[in-house]
């Protein structure tokens, strides 16, 4: 069991999230972050801890997708353990739908 992170963390990227895993187990692209599977603990800390709810458990409805997807990018990523500069448009992008489809770059995030 882990927890994921879904397209709600595009362009959001505020990275409470990191402060919480005891586990390190966040990597970073350029405009999301995404959870190494197999590094989580599940200890759910991190899940309240978004404020745009992009972080899920690994069983609920459709997030089979996200395990897949967290885990291809977690291995191509770098690990990320200090947060950077939040995007100063990041709450404009809260309540946006979709935006795997319109706005998701699988580049890593160069650091
Ligand atoms: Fe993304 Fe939420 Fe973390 S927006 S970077 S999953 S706090």
């Amino acid at each position: 069991m882990a927890f994921v992170v879904t397209d709600k963390c595009v362009r959001c990227k505020f990275q409470d999230c990191l402060q919480s895993c005891p586990a390190s187990c966040f990597h970073e692209g350029v405009n999301m972050l995404v959870i190494k599977t197999e590094a989580c603990i599940d200890c759910g800390a991190c899940e309240p801890e978004c404020p745009a709810e992009a972080i899920v458990r690994d069983t609920v409805p459709g997030a089979a997708f996200w395990v897949e997807f967290n885990n291809k990018y977690s291995a191509m990523w770098p690990r990320i353990l200090r947060s950077g500069e939040v995007p100063q448009d990041a709450e404009d992008w809260m309540d946006v739908e979709d935006k795997l489809d319109t706005e998701f770059d699988p580049a890593p995030a160069a650091r």
